[in-house]
């Protein structure tokens, strides 16, 4: 029996020792925000938090996972889209939005390492995550913008 804590939520199961971590977001909680864009660990689609680190559930067993805090795309959201959701759509930091739940879980692990990050700290903290649409320009610009909004809120 495995346990973890998935959007605040205690949730018990079972899966063979073998299964990934996104294979149970998705499969077996249908938590398909959390997407699969590679089977080489480079494109950064699958990012979750666990215990507040971001991590590649594509690379990361269930397992590994058992006794932590998970949370995915779905899980940011609570009382209207997180600042940062919000921040994406206004700046226009998609486009096919395949990658966006990836990007946006490693934006989220980045402010709260950097709360007002340089472009290059941006870059750094979204090297893992490819977006193969967007160029990154607005990306970076809903990045800045994010972290403003939750200096906003906290002031
Ligand atoms: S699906 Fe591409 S890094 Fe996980
Ligand atoms: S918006 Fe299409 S891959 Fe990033």
């Amino acid at each position: 029996m495995m346990q973890m804590t998935i959007n605040g939520v205690v949730q018990e199961f079972e899966v063979d020792d073998q299964t990934l971590l996104v294979e149970v977001l998705r499969d077996h909680f249908h938590l398909t925000g959390t997407h699969i864009g590679c089977d080489t660990s480079q494109c950064g689609c699958c990012t979750v938090l666990m215990n507040n680190e971001a991590v590649k559930s594509c690379t990361m067993l269930a397992a590994q996972a058992t006794g932590s805090q998970i949370v995915t795309i779905e899980g940011l959201a609570s009382d209207g889209l997180h600042p940062v959701q919000e921040a994406f759509s206004q700046e226009h930091g998609l486009q096919c939005g395949y990658c966006t739940p990836g990007m946006i879980m490693s934006t989220v692990h980045l402010l709260n390492r950097h709360p007002n990050p340089s472009d290059d700290q941006i870059k750094e903290g979204l090297a893992g995550n490819i977006c193969r649409c967007t160029g990154y320009v607005n990306i970076i610009a809903a990045v800045k913008s994010a972290a403003k909004k939750i200096q906003e809120k906290t002031v």
